[in-house]
């Protein structure tokens, strides 16, 4: 049972294969970049650029499940959004496809519904960027193999990725680095009654805006909150998606 974690020399990335070495998982690290440090014990590295089908289709051969964080993440031109973000997960897919892989985590993200104001989700879809537009189209790829192909996947909106809250608006986004483990582990392994799954990741955060379904199917119970931090101030964002959703679109 061997995951391929795509994005593995990222923040994220990082520290779920740390963690999940730690358990014995056998594990396939890649990134474009090589890892700032030496990969865990017992995980192989593979360097290769998600823009070139090729190199991910070989790198998915006997794999049970990819956990695909590979990316950018933060706001760009929106070509590079295509290239990085929605061609790289639609090749990350068609090598899941071809290869028989049975499961498939995307990391998409809150800023997907970023727009929304931060009293009430009122609108499903809402992006806020063009990178929030990359993660609607990724999840909506999402879905098509999921229905159209035996692969299962499964879309985590991952909050915000922290060591702890350090802005107001993260007693509700808040995702620590273990939860975050925990939830990408059992996006990976949990038996789905259907196909595709939406998921959106925080910590058990008592300030909530979005629902908590999909958890109790995949068995995903938090240990950390952001109650148990200090509170970064008052909130003043408008919005779901705090900056990103106030700054300009790129030209
Ligand atoms: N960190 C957060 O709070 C947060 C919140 C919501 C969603 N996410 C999503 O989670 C995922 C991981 O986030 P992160 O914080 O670890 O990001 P990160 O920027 O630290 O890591 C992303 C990694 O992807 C790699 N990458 C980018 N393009 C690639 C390509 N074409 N081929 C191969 N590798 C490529 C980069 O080299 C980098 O190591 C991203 O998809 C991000 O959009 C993160």
């Amino acid at each position: 049972m061997t995951l391929l974690i795509t994005g593995a020399a990222g923040t994220i990335g990082t520290r779920l294969a740390t963690g999940l070495a730690a358990h014995g998982v056998p594990l396939r690290l890649l990134d474009q970049h090589p890892p700032a440090s030496l990969p865990p014990a017992g995980a192989d590295f593979l360097q290769a650029d998600l823009r070139d089908q090729e190199a991910i289709e070989k790198d998915t051969i006997g794999i049970s499940a990819v956990v695909h964080l590979a990316g950018l993440t933060h706001e760009g031109p929106f070509a590079s959004m295509v290239e990085h973000n929605i061609t790289g997960t639609h090749h990350v897919l068609e090598a899941a496809r071809r290869q028989h892989v049975p499961r498939v985590v995307l990391a998409s993200s809150h800023h997907v519904t970023g727009l929304n104001p931060v009293d009430a989700l009122t609108t499903p879809l809402a992006p806020d960027s063009f990178y929030a537009v990359s993660k609607v189209t990724t999840e909506a790829l999402g879905h098509l193999y999921a229905h159209k192909t035996n692969v299962q996947v499964v879309s985590v909106r991952i909050g915000s990725y922290r060591d702890r809250p350090t802005e107001p608006r993260h007693r509700a986004t808040w995702l620590s680095p273990r939860d975050a483990t925990a939830l990408l582990y059992a996006a990976a392994t949990r038996p789905l009654a259907r196909p595709f799954l939406t998921v959106y990741g925080t910590s058990s955060n008592r300030e909530s805006w979005w629902p908590r379904t999909g958890w109790d199917t995949l068995g995903y119970q938090p240990a950390d909150s952001a109650d148990q931090h200090p509170a970064p101030g008052p909130l003043a964002d408008r919005f779901m998606g705090g900056a990103f959703a106030d700054d300009e679109l790129p030209t």
